[in-house]
C-alpha cells in the first residue's frame, strides 16, 4: 500500500470509529438510552413453515426459495414437478444438462469461472448430463431416460475450454497465462453405457421411485434389483424413512439440537424455533432512539442464519456424508458455539462485537478446493441482509475453513480481505507461488499473524493411550522412567512424493534424500532413526507403537496443514516442526519451545546430531510438557477436550487486536 493509500485507510477507519465514539457520547450529552433492545418478530408469509423472524423470510430447504418456498432455485435439478420435494446435487447420478448451468450460473463467481461454491460443478469435467431435446428449459428435470438411447434425449458432457484472450480471467493479476478456463459442454455422439454413468437408472425402475429422496442403482454383479440409494438423511427400501439427526449430527448442525429433523442438511424445526441448528428462537432490535454499539467488556459473538441455498448444500454426494474426521474441527466448533458452550453467543447482532459467518466451506472446497466463491455468497448475504459487515469493513467477522490449504486460496476481494481466518494451515509467506496461481494474495500468503487463527485439527485420541501415557508422564519422575524405555531417536512415516517438491515444503524429500544418503560418513541411516516413506508403508499399529518408541517425531506438513504434531503428543514423542514460516495451532497462547523442538529446513543436514545433543533431561520436560498441554488439541469435550476453549481465548485476543488496530496501524507503518 502507498504511504497516501495507508494514511486514506488509516484516516477512514479513524472516522468509522470517531462515528461510534460519537454515539456513545451522544447517549451521554442527549440522554439518550444506550443499549438497549427489544425483542424482533417479522412476519412470513402464513404458508410458511419455519419463518426467521430477524427478517421476517423464509427458510427453505436446499434449492427452495420464496415467501411459502414454493420457488425452485435450479429447477431442472429437480426430479419431479411435486412442489416442496428438496433438490439433491450430487456427482454419482447424472443429472439434466440445464441443471448444472443453473448451478454453474448460480455458484461461480462471475469473471472465475474456476471459483464456484459448489462441489458438483467444481467437477466439471467429469459430469455428464442428458436433456430432452423437444422441451424447453423450464420443463427439463432431472429423472434420467428409462432407456440411456432413448432418441429424445441427448448426452452431453462438461468440458474445460481456455478462455478467451483478453478474458477478465486472463488478465488477473497472479492467473498463470493460459490457465484460464472457460466451463463449456460438448455433446456425446454416442449414450454412455451403465457402467459409465455409475449403475443409476431411471427413478421409475426402483420401489415408489425411491420417493424422489434417493437415486436408482443396479449392477449386474452385487445389486442385482435395482434399488435405492437414499439421500443423507433418508433411509428404507424407497428412502421412505428420515434419520434421526441425533445419529447425523454432522449432517445437520448440532443434530438440529433436538428441535427437528434433519432434511438433507437443512434443519426443518418445531415452531417456535428456526436458524441454523434448530438453535434461534429470538431476535432483537436498537429501541426506538437508542443507541447501540458492540458491547466491549466480554466476547460477544453473532451467528449469521444464513439460508442453506446460499452456503450449500452440506452433503456433497448423493449418498455419503462422510467428512474424513481431520476436517472435521468447523463442524464440531459451529455444534459446540450453537450449544452455547462458553457462554459467548449472543441471538442480539446489535451488541454483538465479533460476527461468525457460517460458509460451509468445505463442503464445496473438500481439502484442495478454493473457499472464495462460498464466502463470497455468504458475505454478499451478510452485508445485504444486516449492516454490520460494512461497519468495520469485515474487520469483526469471522470464517473456518479446516481444508488443507486453508485460505491460501481465498483471493483478496472487498468481501474478504479483511476477515478474521480460522485456519489449520498457518502459512505465513509473501509473493508465495508454490501453492499455484490461486493464491493471489501478496502480502500474506496464507496466513496473516495477529489477525488469523490457526485451530488444532480434529482428532479423536485414544482414551486409553492418553491414560497410560499421559498419566506416567504427569507423575513425578515418570517422564524420565518413560524416556529410559524409548529405543527410537527420531521416527517418521509417510508419504514423500519426490516429484511435488512443494508437499511439506520439501522437507520430506530433503530428508528422505539425505537419510538415504550413504556416502556421508558412508554410515546410511543410523539404526535408532526410522525413517518410513509411502503412503501408509506400515500398519496402523506399527505406526503408533513406533511413536511410543520414540523420543523425537518429525511433525511437516503435507499438501497443507499437517496432523503429526497431534499424533505425536498423544503419544509422548516430542514433536520436531519443521515448517518454516508455518504457524502451529494456538502459537500466540502456547509457548512452544516447552514441549517440540522446531528445526528450519536450512538446518536438515544436521538434524540428527541436533536431536542426538539435547540432554535426556531436557527431553523428559518437553515430553512432560507435552502431556501438559495435550488437551488443547484435543477438541472433544468428554475427553476433557480444551480446543474449543482455545478457540475463544483466541478470538478474544483477536477482539483486542481490532479495538488496537488503529493503534498499531499508526505504530506499525511508521
Ligand atoms: C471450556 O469450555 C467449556 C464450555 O465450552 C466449559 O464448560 C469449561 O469449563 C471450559 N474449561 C476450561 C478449563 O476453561
Ligand atoms: C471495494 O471497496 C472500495 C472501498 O469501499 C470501493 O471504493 C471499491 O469500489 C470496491 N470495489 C468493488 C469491486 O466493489
Ligand atoms: C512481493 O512482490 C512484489 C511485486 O513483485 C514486491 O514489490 C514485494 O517487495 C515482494 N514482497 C516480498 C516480501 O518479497
Ligand atoms: C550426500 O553426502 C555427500 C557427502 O557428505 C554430500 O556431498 C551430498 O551433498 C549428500 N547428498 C544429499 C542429497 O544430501
Amino acid at each position: 500500500m502507498s504511504r497516501l493509500g495507508a494514511l486514506l485507510a488509516l484516516l477512514g477507519f479513524l472516522t468509522v470509529l470517531a462515528r461510534a465514539e460519537d454515539a456513545v457520547l451522544k447517549t451521554a450529552v442527549e440522554g439518550k438510552p444506550f443499549n438497549v433492545f427489544q425483542e424482533l418478530k417479522k412476519e412470513c408469509d402464513p404458508g410458511c413453515q419455519q419463518c426467521n423472524r430477524e427478517l421476517g423470510e423464509c427458510e427453505c430447504p436446499y434449492g427452495l426459495s420464496g415467501p411459502t418456498c414454493q420457488v425452485a432455485l435450479w429447477p431442472a435439478c429437480r426430479t419431479s414437478t411435486t412442489a416442496g420435494l428438496p433438490v439433491f446435487v450430487g456427482r454419482r447420478a447424472p443429472r439434466n444438462c440445464h441443471c448444472y448451468a443453473q448451478l454453474f450460473r448460480a455458484t461461480c463467481l462471475p469473471g472465475s469461472e474456476s471459483r464456484c461454491s459448489s462441489h458438483t460443478v467444481a467437477q466439471w469435467p467429469e459430469l455428464k448430463c442428458f436433456e430432452q431435446v423437444d422441451k424447453a428449459e423450464q420443463e427439463q428435470l432431472s429423472e434420467l431416460p428409462e432407456k440411456l438411447d432413448d432418441p429424445k434425449y441427448r448426452w452431453r458432457k462438461g468440458v474445460l475450454v481456455p478462455a478467451p484472450a483478453g478474458g477478465a480471467a486472463a488478465a488477473a493479476p497472479g492467473a498463470a497465462a493460459g490457465r484460464a478456463e472457460h466451463k463449456d459442454m460438448q455433446t456425446l455422439l454416442v449414450a454412455p453405457t451403465l457402467k459409465e454413468i455409475g449403475d443409476t437408472m431411471a427413478l421409475s425402475k426402483c420401489p415408489n421411485r425411491c420417493r424422489d429422496r434417493g437415486i436408482c442403482i443396479a449392477n449386474s454383479e452385487t445389486i442385482k434389483t435395482p434399488s435405492c440409494l437414499c439421500h443423507p438423511g433418508f433411509t428404507g427400501t424407497d428412502c421412505g424413512d428420515a434419520v434421526p439427526p441425533a445419529s447425523l449430527p454432522l449432517l445437520c448442525p448440532n443434530g438440529c439440537g433436538g428441535r427437528g429433523s434433519c432434511v438433507a442438511g437443512f434443519c426443518a424445526c418445531q415452531p417456535p424455533y428456526w436458524g441454523i441448528g434448530c438453535s434461534r428462537s429470538r431476535a432483537y432490535q436498537p429501541a426506538p432512539d437508542s443507541i447501540s454499539h458492540p458491547y466491549y467488556p466480554s466476547l460477544k459473538i453473532y451467528m449469521y442464519d444464513i439460508p442453506i441455498s446460499v452456503v450449500g448444500p452440506q452433503p456433497f454426494d448423493d449418498s455419503d456424508t462422510t467428512v474424513y474426521p481431520i476436517y472435521q474441527a468447523s463442524m464440531h466448533l459451529m455444534d459446540m458455539f450453537l450449544a452455547d458452550g462458553g457462554g459467548v453467543r449472543t441471538e442480539n447482532p446489535w451488541e454483538a462485537n465479533l460476527f461468525y459467518v457460517p460458509t460451509f466451506a468445505y463442503y464445496s472446497t473438500a481439502n484442495l478446493g478454493d473457499p472464495t466463491a462460498a464466502v463470497v455468497r455468504a458475505i454478499d448475504w451478510v452485508a445485504a441482509k444486516f449492516p454490520f459487515f460494512s461497519r468495520y469493513g469485515g474487520r469483526d467477522h469471522f470464517v473456518v475453513m479446516t481444508a488443507d490449504r486453508g485460505a491460501c486460496y481465498l483471493k483478496p476481494l472487498n468481501q474478504t480481505r479483511n476477515l478474521i481466518r480460522l485456519v489449520h494451515f498457518g502459512l505465513e509467506k509473501p509473493n508465495l507461488t508454490e501453492m499455484g496461481p490461486l493464491v493471489e494474495e501478496r502480502e500474506y500468503g496464507c496466513f496473516k499473524g495477529g489477525r488469523d487463527v490457526v485451530l488444532a485439527p480434529y482428532f479423536r485420541p485414544k482414551a486409553g493411550v492418553v491414560r497410560t501415557v499421559h498419566e506416567k508422564l504427569l507423575a513425578p519422575g515418570g517422564a524420565e522412567e518413560l524416556l529410559k524405555d524409548k529405543s527410537v531417536l527420531f521416527f517418521f512415516s509417510g508419504d514423500v512424493r519426490h516429484h511435488e517438491p512443494e508437499y511439506s515444503g520439501g522437507v520430506r524429500q530433503a530428508l528422505s534424500a539425505l537419510l538415504s544418503n550413504t556416502t556421508s560418513g558412508g554410515a546410511g541411516v543410523p539404526a535408532d532413526v526410522v525413517f518410513k516413506a509411502g503412503f501408509q508403508p506400515i500398519t496402523a499399529e506399527e505406526y503408533e507403537q513406533l511413536l511410543g518408541s520414540a523420543k523425537f517425531c518429525l511433525a511437516p506438513y503435507g499438501h497443507g496443514w499437517g496432523i503429526r504434531l497431534t499424533h505425536a503428543l498423544m503419544h509422548g514423542c516430542v514433536p520436531v516442526i519443521i515448517q518454516d514460516r508455518v504457524r502451529q495451532p494456538w502459537e500466540d497462547l502456547l509457548h512452544y519451545p516447552d514441549f517440540s523442538i522446531r528445526v528450519s529446513k536450512a538446518e536438515l543436514p544436521r538434524l540428527v546430531e541436533l536431536l542426538r545433543a539435547v540432554p535426556a533431561e531436557d527431553v523428559a520436560a518437553l515430553m512432560r510438557e507435552g502431556a501438559r498441554v495435550y488437551r488443547a488439541f484435543v477438541w472433544q469435550p468428554e475427553l476433557g477436550g480444551l480446543a474449543y476453549n482455545y478457540t475463544l481465548a483466541s478470538l478474544r485476543r483477536r477482539l483486542s487486536h481490532i479495538r488496537g488496530e488503529l493503534y498499531e496501524a499508526g505504530t506499525r507503518r511508521r
